[in-house]
């Protein structure tokens, strides 16, 4: 009867007048056997260890998410997506990043810990058919980062359209940490993204109101840019390494037989110890990375639902969530990736390590100021929809390239409390790494322990956060909600460092 259950909840959410969201008819409803299910693909890996550099061209493309119907997508060095780019984690890094499209975009390398000149944010357009080519001057712990296009009011379209990738920070160290290191075997990089389909089965983007005022939401769950996946799997410890690289939307993961996992890194690096968990959230823009053990030979399914996105959920929350626009085939929840066990495949890691080299941040550290920053998304108390339309603001300023709002003192740490206003917002800082030190007062979640660069704000944060990287006020760094459409209608602000 599950067919049933979803089929009332898309009427009900057309009857509430949300007819916006769209159902179509080839959005993924995960219940495809095992047989019927397309082999996970992973990005090209480029390694730029060996000779220090790696070059990316951004280029218009044409991809089939549903067999031969053609949606027109952007990549770089391919048609959707970019490939994963392993650099050191010490040492410099030429990056060589070119332009194929008629209009300009930036690579921004999201979580890398790098003076503002090296930084691709919206102050540094690669212009039509030109190069730019930073040296990338990394010195900081493993970590999964990403890179992708942020140009100021385009880049919600431009990440959707594909403008994004995977960076691996390598330190040469995981074998010695006791984790699977095989790329695309024992190692899997899962870009996972919510796109909209239209009936005829091409990926499509719309700004209406609504969608700016929630961020925009799709009806179907993508891994690397495919629809119902399924991953060869070791009857071993496998590392799932995982990107939420939506424009707006909160999932949480879990496993449909609802086996643990182990979770080893998030944004910023590894933890000091795996933390077991059984369900996980994960906002835009954030990584985990996670440790599964396969060696039962199951074929589990890695589940996911959207979050609410307004505070305390309620009736309002309920039309926002996901949960009606992607297709409810497990109680609310999307097969998002199906796995499957292969004991041909060798078995490298058959253990989950108890202590990794995270480092733990000191929490006591002195502060050199204490900001506040408030977020407003323009909507009254209450969420009434009939207040929408209002300015995204931080502190009641929209976003103004012409404007850096402070200046912050270089080798210092300082308090920042951000407070949300009827939604939660995904607030990211470029150029530092943070700790999340109070959430409403209480301690943090397990999902935002460690070190990070991005927080989902659902109620008063506190973070602690060390500025270590030089930026100037002509390319000051960005602090922001990475849900793509608050930060293009101005939920932005920038700063200098010196
Ligand atoms: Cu991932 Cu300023 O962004
Ligand atoms: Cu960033
Ligand atoms: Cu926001």
């Amino acid at each position: 009867m599950r067919r049933r259950t979803f089929l009332a909840g898309t009427t009900a959410l057309a009857a509430a007048g949300t007819a916006a969201y769209g159902y179509s008819k080839y959005q993924s409803v995960g219940l495809q056997r095992l047989s019927s299910r397309k082999p996970l693909q992973f990005s090209a890996e480029i390694d730029a260890r060996q000779n220090g550099e790696f070059s990316i061209s951004a280029e218009a493309g044409a991809t089939q998410f549903i067999p031969n119907v053609r949606s027109r997508t952007l990549g770089f060095n391919q048609s959707y997506l970019g490939p994963v780019i392993r650099v050191a984690a010490k040492g410099t890094t030429r990056a060589k990043v070119s332009n194929k499209l008629s209009f300009p975009v930036t690579t921004h390398w999201h979580g890398l810990i790098i003076p503002g000149i090296q930084d691709g944010g919206p102050h540094q357009l690669v212009e039509p058919g030109k190069i730019w080519t930073p040296d990338l001057t990394i010195d900081q712990p493993a970590a999964m980062v990403w890179y992708h296009s942020h140009v100021a009011e385009q880049t919600a379209r431009q990440v959707y359209a594909g403008l994004a990738g995977v960076m691996l920070l390598d330190d040469g160290k995981d074998e010695e940490r006791g984790l699977p290191v095989s790329y695309g075997q024992d190692d899997l990089v899962l870009v996972i993204q919510d796109k909209r389909l239209n009936n005829r089965g091409e990926m499509v983007y719309s700004s209406n109101m609504h969608d700016r005022m929630t961020g925009f939401v799709g009806n179907t769950m993508m891994v690397n840019g495919q629809i119902d996946p399924v991953a060869k799997v070791p009857n071993s410890i496998v590392r799932l390494r995982l990107l939420n690289a939506s424009n707006a939307a909160t999932y949480s993961f879990e496993f449909s037989d609802k086996r643990p996992f182990y979770v080893v890194a998030t944004d910023s690096g590894y933890l000091d110890k795996p933390v077991e968990m059984r369900s996980l959230r994960l906002a835009p823009a954030e990584r985990v990375q996670l440790l599964v053990d396969f060696r039962s030979g199951s074929d589990p399914l890695l589940l996911s639902s959207i979050k609410p996105t307004l505070i305390g959920g309620g009736f309002m929350g309920m039309m926002m969530r996901g949960r009606s626009m992607i297709a409810d085939a497990f109680d609310g929840q999307t097969a998002v990736l199906a796995f499957q066990t292969d004991k041909s495949l060798a078995q490298k890691v058959t253990t989950v390590p108890d202590q990794l080299d995270g480092g733990i941040p000191d929490l006591t550290a002195k502060f050199a100021r204490h900001r506040l920053f408030q977020l407003d998304s323009g909507m009254g108390m209450g969420g009434g929809m009939g207040m929408m339309g209002g300015a995204m603001t931080i502190n009641d300023q929209a976003f103004d390239m012409n404007r850096v709002d402070f200046s912050v003192q270089k080798g210092t740490f300082e308090k920042w409390t951000i407070s949300p206003n009827v939604l939660s917002h995904p607030f990211h800082v470029h150029g530092v790494r943070f700790v999340v030190l109070a959430e409403g007062g209480r301690p943090p979640s397990v999902e935002n322990r460690g070190w990070r660069d991005t927080v989902l704000v659902r109620e008063k944060t506190d973070i602690l956060i060390e500025f270590t990287q030089t930026a100037q006020q002509q390319k000051p760094f960005m602090f922001h909600c990475h849900i793509l459409e608050h930060e293009d209608a101005g939920m932005m602000g920038q700063f200098a460092v010196t």
